[in-house]
């Protein structure tokens, strides 16, 4: 049985440990102070998985962006459609306190890290670390030498406290706003520089 453990700061009411049971088919990761469980997406996750975008687009990054470019980046009436077949696309891990998804992140194939959110109701409590930890260990499992993504001025401190670098900086343009972001990357083992992102729906 391989295992492998997240340690966040030990303050109460925080993560204090992950166990990552690598060879469940999905994913669990319970922790008995915040029942926090880190698992597979499910089709049902697609409307809780959009309140947790909204929540850490309009409470967590509204220091960093006007609010044209937080109603471009997640506008309130997205189409859920469209919404649900990007989750089923990039299949992230689901961060779980009780019944309730309070965070997601996934991992491609290439090393894209496409979305990567923390409720805002739930923001600074290691929750954003346990979902790393699920990442790398998947990223380990799938041999991918390097992670990378479009990274927001707001997530850049918690994607360098997790050792990547910023690359470059960008200017995509959103729903015909420009919402700065930059290019961060991690490697993994032996690096392998990962293909062209074509994913882009948690890009601000
Ligand atoms: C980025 C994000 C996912 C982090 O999730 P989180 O659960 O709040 O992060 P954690 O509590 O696990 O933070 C772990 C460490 O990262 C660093 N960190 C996280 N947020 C930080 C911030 N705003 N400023 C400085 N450091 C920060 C700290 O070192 C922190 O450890 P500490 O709390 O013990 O000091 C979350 O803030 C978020 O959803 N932001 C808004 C949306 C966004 O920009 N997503 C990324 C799109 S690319």
């Amino acid at each position: 049985m391989r295992r492998s453990a997240v340690r966040a700061d030990g303050a109460e009411g925080f993560v204090r440990s992950v166990t990552v049971t690598a060879e469940m088919p999905y994913m669990s990761a319970i922790h008995p102070c915040l029942d926090l469980h880190i698992r597979r997406y499910r089709p049902a996750d697609a409307r809780a998985l959009f309140a947790v975008f909204h929540s850490a687009v309009h409470v967590t990054a509204r220091h960093d962006y006007r609010a044209d470019q937080l109603h471009a980046w997640a506008p309130k009436d997205m189409d859920p459609v469209a919404w649900a077949e990007h989750m089923e696309r990039i299949k992230p891990f689901v961060a779980q306190i009780g019944q309730m998804p309070v965070g997601y992140a996934d991992v491609q194939p290439n090393g894209c890290i496409d979305h990567f959110f923390v409720s805002g109701l739930h923001a600074r409590r290691g929750i954003g670390r346990a979902l790393m930890q699920a990442i790398e260990t998947e990223a380990m499992r799938l041999g991918i030498g390097e992670l990378w993504s479009h990274v927001s001025r707001t997530a850049q401190p918690f994607f360098e406290q997790a050792g990547f670098a910023v690359v470059e900086q960008r200017a995509p343009v959103r729903r015909g706003v420009v919402i700065p972001n930059a290019l961060m990357r991690r490697p993994m083992v032996a690096s392998t520089p990962g293909d062209r992102c074509t994913a882009r729906g948690g890009d601000p």
